[in-house]
């Protein structure tokens, strides 16, 4: 699997799994289907994963899949408190679940400067790797860019795909300027951009789906650092990790792309 830098010394698949809502699960049969999703991504090395502790149940049947694997993956979570003592806790359920937080990203920016500083110190013993901060609404972004200039983070969580772009104003060429990793959450606008044109569409671009069309516009961004979309499908995982071994658009190939969204977005398909 194709890999790039989230931050220095620190590489990552280009392609791993988002696990809101589809780890939150209870249900036996359902945790089963988020082990085969899990083995299936570790098949093709798409072994980065993202969670948090406001998706519910996702960070506990994310590290019970990981199980014995949990040092070949790469864990990126989140701290989502209105205090302290409350991330703290978080924290420790952490640590329960992956042992290591290889990014701990402050969630939504929710109290970032206290948080940090007791992230930090974490860090710096050894016991979380790397730090960032997400956001997924464009009237934040002011603030993500005020957190990115503070020095104090080394990557950025933000929404990126056809549909969504604002992050092309400031956040990507910031991220670009300062060296900032960046993943992508709702590559696939949480389930909108899974499908689209049909496959005669496609030829041209070297794609199988409609979805790995859009994972590899993406990619083909060089600000990006990876894309982590959520599936509760391993068949679906599978083919999206095959974005990675795609050479990436080129300028018309991604105009391209685009075009065929608008024309679907706006019903002329
Ligand atoms: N920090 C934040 O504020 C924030 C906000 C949103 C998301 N995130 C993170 O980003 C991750 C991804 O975003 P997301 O979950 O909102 O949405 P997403 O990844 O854009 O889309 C997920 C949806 O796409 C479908 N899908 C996946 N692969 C597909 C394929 N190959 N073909 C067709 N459909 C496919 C999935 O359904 P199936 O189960 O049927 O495959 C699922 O319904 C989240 O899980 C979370 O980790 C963070």
């Amino acid at each position: 699997m194709q890999t790039r830098s989230l931050a220095p010394g620190v590489e990552v698949p280009v392609v791993g799994l988002g696990t809101w809502q589809v780890f939150d699960v209870r249900d036996e049969e359902e945790v089963t289907v988020g082990e085969a999703v899990v083995r299936a991504l570790f098949e093709v090395g798409a072994t980065l994963f993202d969670s948090s502790p406001m998706y519910g149940r996702a960070e506990r049947v994310l590290g019970y899949a990981l199980g014995g694997a949990r040092r070949e993956a790469f864990v990126a979570t989140k701290i989502w408190a209105s205090s302290v003592d409350e991330g703290l806790a978080q924290f420790e359920d952490q640590r329960d679940h992956f042992g290591y937080v290889d990014l701990e990203q402050v969630h939504n920016l929710v109290r970032w400067r206290e948080h940090l500083d007791w992230m930090e110190r974490e860090r710096d013993a050894g016991r979380i790797g790397v730090l960032g901060a997400t956001h997924y609404s464009p009237s934040a972004f002011g603030e993500l860019a005020t957190v990115m200039r503070s020095g104090r983070i080394q990557a950025v969580q933000i929404p990126y795909n056809p549909d969504e772009r604002e992050v092309e104003r400031e956040i990507l060429p910031l991220a670009e300027e300062l060296g900032l990793g960046v993943l992508v959450m709702r590559p696939l606008g949480a389930g909108g951009l899974g499908h689209g044109p049909g496959e005669d569409e496609l030829d041209a671009l070297g794609v199988e789906t409609w979805a790995e069309a859009v994972l590899v516009w993406i990619l083909s961004d060089p600000r990006v650092t990876a894309v982590i979309p959520a599936t509760s499908k391993p068949a679906h995982a599978t083919a999206n990790a095959r974005a990675a071994q795609h050479p990436g658009f080129d300028a018309e190939q991604r105009r391209h792309v685009e075009r065929l969204w608008e024309r679907r977005r706006d019903g002329s398909e």
